[in-house]
């Protein structure tokens, strides 16, 4: 395979091993990305980690010239740019639709009207954008309630309950049909993202699938950034001793997935015609709780600290999601990748990395602007 690749954001955490397994492929990547100083610090230069077969081309998506004119030429386009974290998103409201919703309008703008040899864009999208996943009630089934409610959050009573008889619920793997609820400004500007890239990408015959990413870690997450990556944030909290602070009980549930299954996953759209136009959850289909991810970390640490869990409420998280990953195995795709295996992995590169931990003032930053229960 030695088609011309742009990569939107490529120098960040999922974008770097997306460019470096592309080039592994045969493919010729350019990646195009600001070095937003939240991920890359402040004055950054193009991350040493970069494949040095990679071209790369500082820009904004929002640059229409700039970014017109790293489409030049290519065959294929993942856009992976974006503002990530959904605490920060509720208060930088502009900054994140900016980048997440009208970067990709200037995308797909240039797609629509200037003359390209794009053959198939691949856009990431998100868990985020179910809000709450599926769960099945003793009673009622299959339900896909919407957020708690808040006065039974202010009460400290976490768990999710049915809304038809109250009792509480379990959940389930989440499909891609299950109704999308977006409960924070970083998702719905991902849905946008993807709405947008489907049916653009489906009114001009340009084959365009939206990946819908789950929790994601692994070595290259940025260890500075307090507002995205629970595993990164609390390996970063762990180094500098201090407890992982986790919401809620640390019950809750996401689906963690290591970034090599992750991009092997994207890559396998890539190359399968018949995800043209799809929706795909890439995710393992485990369930595992925050609390055992920070409890897993500390272990492999070896130090001796305890998860400080507040049982606070952070607006715009959920309980409890994880994937159902029947769509994209019926392609033919699995993750191979154990959580522990992949937990190890993650640390040995945290060991050989040094990292501040700023997860206190992005907490402090959110009580003062109202949005910790
Ligand atoms: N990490 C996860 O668990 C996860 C889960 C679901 C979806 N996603 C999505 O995956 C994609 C990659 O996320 P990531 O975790 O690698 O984040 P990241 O922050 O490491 O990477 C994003 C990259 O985009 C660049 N960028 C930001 N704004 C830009 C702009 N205006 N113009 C050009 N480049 C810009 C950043 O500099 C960075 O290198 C994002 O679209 C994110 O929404 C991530």
């Amino acid at each position: 395979m030695n088609k011309k690749v742009l990569v939107t954001g490529g120098a960040g955490f999922i974008g770097s091993h997306t460019v470096e397994a592309l080039i592994e492929r045969g493919y010729s990547v350019r990646v195009f990305d600001n070095l937003n100083p939240q991920v890359h610090g402040a004055g950054a230069e193009k991350p040493a980690y970069l494949h040095a077969d990679a071209e790369f081309i500082l820009g904004d998506v929002r640059d229409r010239a700039a970014l017109a004119k790293a489409l030049a030429g290519m065959e294929l386009v993942i856009h992976d740019a974006a503002e990530v974290g959904v605490g920060q998103s509720m208060y930088s409201i502009e900054r994140y639709v900016s980048t997440n919703v009208h970067g990709t309008a200037v995308l797909w703008d240039i797609l629509a009207n200037d003359k390209h040899k794009v053959e198939k864009v691949l856009v990431a999208s998100s868990m985020s954008l179910y809000g709450e996943g599926r769960y099945e009630c003793s009673e009622h089934g299959k339900i896909a309630p919407s957020a708690r409610p808040d006065e039974q959050l202010k009460q400290g009573d976490w768990q999710m309950r049915c809304p038809d008889c109250g009792e509480p619920v379990e959940p389930v793997p989440t499909d891609e049909a299950k109704p999308l609820d977006c409960t924070s400004v970083y998702a719905q500007s991902k849905k946008d993202q993807e709405v947008y890239s489907l049916m653009i990408g489906k009114a001009y015959k340009l084959p365009t699938v939206a990946c819908r990413y789950f929790n994601c870690y692994g070595p290259r997450q940025s260890l500075n950034n307090p507002y995205t990556g629970a595993a990164a944030i609390f390996w970063s909290a762990i180094q500098n001793d201090k407890a992982p602070l986790i919401y809620e009980d640390g019950l809750q549930r996401r689906d963690f997935i290591h970034v090599k299954d992750l991009v092997r996953g994207k890559l396998f759209l890539l190359e399968t015609p018949e995800s043209d136009f799809g929706v795909f959850n890439i995710g393992t289909g485990k369930p595992t709780s925050i609390l055992e991810l920070a409890q897993t970390l500390i272990k492999m640490s070896g130090k001796d600290l305890k998860p400080n869990v507040i049982q606070k409420f952070r607006s715009g998280d959920i309980r409890d999601c994880f994937a159902d990953v029947s769509k994209l195995g019926g392609l033919g795709f699995t993750s191979s990748i154990s959580f522990e295996e992949g937990l190890c992995d993650l640390v040995a590169w945290g060991n050989l990395q040094q990292s501040v931990s700023n997860v206190e003032n992005a907490h402090r930053d959110l009580v003062q602007k109202g949005l910790v229960v």
